[in-house]
């Protein structure tokens, strides 16, 4: 009973209670919760207050290369401090390989620009762009062994792309080392396709960016990614779920009782394709892959979070700024093919969620919880020490004030982006004290948060991994036969 920091007479919400109590920390680890504990030697009164898990946002872009060859305006010190603000205590952004890159290589030098800058805790999951045989056979093996235990690939974007074998080849060492793959999927001929023949007639403003990521490419991509996991029986995340179609292949493949789960953003909760259609170039701000849809997706979005089809909410944070370094190439001949992909969204994630989710009844705080920090925990390795409030966790901690009514701005906000896609939006709800490993580092708007205090956390075996599963002999046969041949 000897604590450092305690917190009083907060509502203590996690994904499984809901209760009015004190939290004790004690070297940067929670060691007491109970409805009353004697003051710490520094005390914060949380009466009227939620006391919540820190947010851990699984799926951020971070000082990381576009395909297109755009660097992020956020580096690993600007986001962590945005994410901070916006309640976040962990982020797990994305080392990418570009073709032709060693992936352990990308996987040392993005670690080290994390150590060095990072103001809270994170990890980092890979992105798999070129599985050559040192890719597969050692580089990947040996990080997830290092505890890099998820990857992302991606079906489409000419430069990103895995052909359909080429996910089975990665499917299958993540079944055999133990990693969970994040897929986006979107048919990239499709979009290819549609794109060529819409600026072939002239089409080029950013709304045909919508028009040529048709809903159809993101369903049947969805369908065929499920169906490649499947044939090794290896779990898959699919990322940035924004149709009906996409939420149904999920939902039908979990009925089946098939390892497969969901994630979803705010922008595909809260945008639609309408907003794109401004006149100009504008409409550029809002151009992200895949793009806002209508409100019937909207609708099933919200339907899917509220059932568990999808389980995680991240931001996609993908920071470009509205000028020629971001959002819009160089001189004035701009299609929508040449805008840089991606909405900003760090630090308004989990307000929006609270705001647009809670207070309108269509999630209970605990589903927020979960949606925004325990789910990801799991999902990802780093449940108990992460994601949850629980003698022996580390003290992680977002103290929301659910009334405090904010106005939207850019200018707030603590990106490096210079626009927020929410201008002007008035949301209730936000997180005034954030606590990381027991140090409160924002308080009242202020920071205090050293450059490189946060801490690089080796993951465990992702939660879909950690069930024992009967595998059926044939994907038994088809796991151990690989990787006898992997032909360049
Ligand atoms: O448009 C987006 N989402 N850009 C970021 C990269 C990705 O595909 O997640
Ligand atoms: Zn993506
Ligand atoms: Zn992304
Ligand atoms: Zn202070």
């Amino acid at each position: 009973t000897d604590f450092d920091l305690t917190l009083h007479n907060g509502r203590i919400v996690t994904a499984e209670a809901d209760f009015i109590g004190d939290i004790g920390i004690a070297d940067g680890v929670i060691t007491a919760i109970s409805t009353t504990l004697p003051a710490g030697r520094r005390a914060i009164d949380a009466t009227g207050r939620l006391a919540m898990p820190g947010g851990i946002d699984s799926h951020c872009h971070v000082e990381q290369l576009s395909s297109m060859g755009v660097l992020c305006a956020d580096d690993w010190h600007s986001a962590s401090i945005s994410a901070a603000y916006g309640g976040n205590t962990t982020i797990v952004p994305f080392a990418a390989q570009h073709r032709g890159q060693s992936l352990r290589q990308v996987a040392d030098a993005y670690a080290a620009s994390a150590a060095e800058k990072s103001v809270i805790d994170y990890s980092y999951h890979l992105i798999i762009s070129d599985p050559t045989p040192e890719t597969l056979n050692r580089d990947l093996p040996e990080l997830i062994r290092a505890g890099i235990t998820s990857f992302k690939v991606f079906m489409t974007y000419d430069k990103l792309k895995l052909d359909d074998r080429q996910l089975l080849d990665v499917f299958a060492i993540a079944a055999r080392e133990g990693a969970l793959p994040m897929v986006h999927a979107e048919n990239n001929d499709v979009i290819s396709w549609i794109a060529r023949h819409l600026l072939a007639a002239g089409h080029t403003a950013p709304k045909y960016h919508a028009v040529s990521h048709d809903p159809i490419a993101e369903s049947e991509a969805t369908q065929r990614a499920i169906s490649l996991a499947a044939v090794l029986e290896v779990p898959v995340l699919i990322v940035h779920v924004s149709t009906q179609g996409g939420a149904q292949a999920i939902h039908a493949a979990q009925t089946l009782g098939a390892p497969v789960y969901g994630e979803t953003c705010p922008h595909y909760l809260l945008l639609t394709a309408e907003d794109i259609d401004i006149p100009g170039v504008e409409g550029a701000k809002f151009c992200c892959s895949p793009p806002p849809r209508d409100p019937a997706s909207q609708q099933a979005l919200w339907q899917s979070l509220n059932s568990g089809t999808l389980a995680l909410l991240s931001s996609d944070h993908a920071p470009y700024r509205y000028d020629e370094s971001g959002k819009l190439p160089a001189g004035d001949a701009t299609t929508f093919k040449q805008i840089a992909n991606g909405l900003p969204g760090l630090e308004v994630r989990m307000p929006l969620l609270f705001s647009e989710g809670v207070r309108t009844g269509r999630l209970s705080l605990q589903q927020f919880v979960a949606l925004t920090s325990t789910n990801h925990a799991r999902m990802y390795g780093l449940h108990p020490k992460k994601g949850t409030l629980s003698v022996g966790a580390d003290a992680d901690i977002a103290v929301w004030d659910p009334e405090k009514a904010v106005t939207l701005r850019a200018a707030d906000l603590h990106d490096a982006v210079g626009y927020t896609p929410y201008e002007g939006l008035e949301i209730t709800g936000w997180p005034t004290t954030v606590i990381s490993r027991g140090e409160v580092i924002i308080d009242d708007g202020a920071l205090h948060a050293e450059r490189g205090r946060g801490r690089f956390i080796a993951r465990g075996l992702p939660a879909p991994l950690q069930k024992t599963r009967e595998i059926s002999p044939r994907a038994a046969l088809l796991r151990k036969i690989f990787p006898a041949v992997i032909e360049p």
